[in-house]
């Protein structure tokens, strides 16, 4: 067990764990940030996306050691009030079925338009497929992008 300092959603917090605990699980179980979520646990569904300096991450393969005095974003803290473009591009095109995958989904987004903010077809593909959805979204996330990316 060790003590560690993160700056997540521009709060400071103190957590207790084991240095090499997931941050997935520092956020879930230690801090109650649970919009991230558990999908594969083996950096293969996206499910459980977060920006670490504003570059998208799994954050299931991500120790808590590892972060240091990195700036940590959940969905909870992208925008004060849920109105990102991106999230505002997500209502517009209904984009969620079950829900389950669309934080990740809108994390990877975000953070593809931070560093491209006019993305081609292919970028946003590229960017994306490391996001699965079993609902079959990909259609409406694509649409969203675009219009996210226009706004
Ligand atoms: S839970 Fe992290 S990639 Fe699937
Ligand atoms: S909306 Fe159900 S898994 Fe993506």
């Amino acid at each position: 067990m060790a003590s560690f300092n993160l700056t997540i959603n521009g709060k400071n917090q103190q957590v207790d764990a084991d240095p090499s605990t997931p941050m997935l699980w520092v956020l879930r179980d230690h801090l109650k940030l649970v919009g991230t979520k558990y999908g594969c646990g083996i950096a293969q569904c996206g499910a459980c996306t977060i920006h670490l300096n504003g570059t998208a991450v799994r954050s299931c393969q991500l120790p808590v050691s590892a972060v240091g005095e990195q700036k940590v974003t959940t969905i909870e803290g992208l925008s004060e009030k849920g109105d990102h473009p991106v999230q505002k591009a997500w209502l517009e095109h209904d984009v969620p079925q079950c829900g389950y995958c669309q934080a990740g989904q809108i994390m990877s987004a975000a953070a593809l338009l931070e560093k491209n903010a006019n993305p081609s077809d292919e970028e946003i593909e590229s960017a994306m497929n490391g996001n699965i959805c079993r609902c079959g979204t990909y259609l409406r996330i694509k649409a969203a992008v675009k219009t996210a990316a226009n706004s």
